[in-house]
């Protein structure tokens, strides 16, 4: 990438004013997701593969501040356009910000979560390498319907004019090549004429497309560069959205199987794009692997489970149907079926954790096990302890949280409840059903139940009262 002032200089546009109307959705069109993505970050990625941050500018018009939040991690650079008058006057909206820089300005649409930046670059490289004053992608659709129509010069090389539907002649009509609306343009031609742009005469209007005729008229040619349809699909309702969902998993679950990951039926899973996986992981039917989530080698995810935002060692088995949130999980630990770990969870290597046990904000030693039906919440457990069926830390008072301390090596009985704040010191036991409400020091057991009471013959002497009583 060149340096940000030099005739080489790339800057981007990205056009996200609109709202969208066909979502049907309170919420502005570019911020819903495909991939696990927003539409307009997908766009910014894209756009960062041919541009430095300064010099990519989005426009945003509805919910702008929340378009702005949802990229600005990006370093990326804003201009608001308040009115929606065209893709023309967008791009004037930029003007104050980039007419003075040189070099190459792409333009892309923000609901365009497809165009893969492999293809952004390579609009660049054509253009950079040519004498044309832009480059439009193009591609040939079965059904033109709704889409600006490409009309070529009598060589059929250069694109002479970009005519929008309403305007088509019969001819023009049944033209099949459309405008992606993707243009790579010499900055400083694209600059010098925009201003002189009159609105369309129909809609009021400012096109972008009127680019191609003012650039012939000066004597500049655009040329085309035919694009595959798939990565041109703009997203405007909810059906396109889903399939550009469907293409974008499957895009991630292809590049993961050829990078040695298996993936029984990959088409009933869900992998965010982020998602790293390591070799001879299996990943079985129905797994949901999301956000920032990072999976070793040789691991097993079982059928069902859903695993975001989580770091999962090498040699992990997660049986089905297990639920991991902002947690990890150590080298060879297994976990599940029907294990949550909530929240904020530390499974070291080697640990358990088994059947309907949940896990918040907790610590699970080396190789500590809870194999069934437990509750560990705001707890640490040592290296190498057992928490038996049905274990309940009671973390909560009803107003504050309060930690549970178990040392390494202890034994927690079935069915305790340890009341918190509490400490087990190390290599110490909890009776099975016990209330442990005080602490207990290393090397102690301690009971906290009522004593069991044994009243031989009481049944048979009960049964010969109540036969008395019903005579
Ligand atoms: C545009 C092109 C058309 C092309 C089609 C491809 C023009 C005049 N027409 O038509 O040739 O075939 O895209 O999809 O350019 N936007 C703004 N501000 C505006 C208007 C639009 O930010 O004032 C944004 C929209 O949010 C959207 C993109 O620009 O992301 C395209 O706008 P849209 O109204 O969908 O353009 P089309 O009429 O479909
Ligand atoms: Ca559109």
């Amino acid at each position: 990438m060149s340096n940000s002032l030099s005739p080489e200089t790339v800057s981007v546009v990205i056009l996200a004013a609109g709202l969208g109307t066909r979502m049907k959705s309170k919420q502005a069109k570019v911020l819903h997701r495909a991939g696990g993505l927003t539409l307009v970050e997908q766009v910014v990625r894209a756009a960062r593969e041919v541009a430095s941050p300064e010099n990519i500018v989005t426009v945003v018009g509805h919910q702008a501040q929340r378009v702005r939040d949802a990229v600005a991690s990006h370093g990326v650079r804003f201009a608001e356009q308040t009115e929606q008058r065209g893709t023309g006057h967008a791009l004037l909206m930029c003007r104050e910000m980039l007419a003075n820089t040189p070099g190459y300005l792409v333009i892309l649409y923000g609901d365009c979560p497809l165009l893969k930046a492999s293809t952004v670059a390579e609009l660049v490289r054509r253009q950079r390498a040519s004498q044309a004053a832009a480059t439009v992608i193009t591609t040939h659709v079965a059904d033109p319907q709704g889409y600006g129509r490409i009309v070529r010069d009598a060589a059929g090389k250069n694109v002479t004019a970009i005519v929008e539907q309403k305007a088509c002649t019969p001819e023009q009509n049944a033209i099949t090549e459309i405008n992606s609306g993707i243009y790579c343009f010499r900055a400083s031609e694209l600059w010098t004429r925009i201003a002189a742009i009159t609105p369309n005469a129909a809609s009021g209007e400012i096109y972008l497309t009127d680019m191609v005729e003012a650039l012939a008229a000066a004597g500049l040619a655009t040329e085309p560069m035919i694009a595959d349809e798939e990565e041109l699909l703009g997203i405007n309702t909810r059906l396109e959205l889903a399939v550009a969902n469907r293409i974008l998993r499957a895009r991630k679950t292809t590049e993961l199987m050829l990078d040695g990951v298996t993936i029984d039926r990959p088409e009933t899973v869900s992998v965010d794009l982020d998602v790293r996986i390591g070799r001879d992981t299996i990943i079985e039917p129905g797994v949901q692997i999301l956000g920032a989530t990072e999976i070793g080698e040789d691991c097993r995810i079982g059928t069902g489970s859903i695993i975001r935002d989580s770091r999962i060692a090498d040699g992990v088995d997660i049986d089905a149907y297990t639920l991991i949130g902002t947690s990890r999980v150590g080298a060879g630990a297994k976990v599940g079926p029907f294990a949550r770990l909530r929240l904020d969870n530390d499974v070291e290597a080697g640990a358990h954790i088994g059947n309907f046990v949940e896990l918040k904000k907790t610590k699970m030693g080396a190789k500590a096990k809870a194999n069934h039906l437990a509750y560990l919440g705001d707890a640490s457990i040592g290296g190498g302890s057992n928490i038996g069926a049905g274990t309940i830390t009671c973390n909560y008072d009803g107003t504050h949280k309060h930690q549970t301390r178990i040392s390494a090596n202890s034994f927690i009985g079935s069915n305790a409840t340890l009341v918190a704040p509490v400490e087990i010191g190390e290599g110490s036991y909890v009776a099975a059903g016990s209330v442990i409400t005080y602490s207990i020091a290393e090397d102690t057991l301690a009971f906290g139940r009522a004593r069991q009471v044994v009243k031989p013959g009481w049944p048979s002497k009960r049964k010969g009262q109540a036969a008395k009583a019903s005579k």
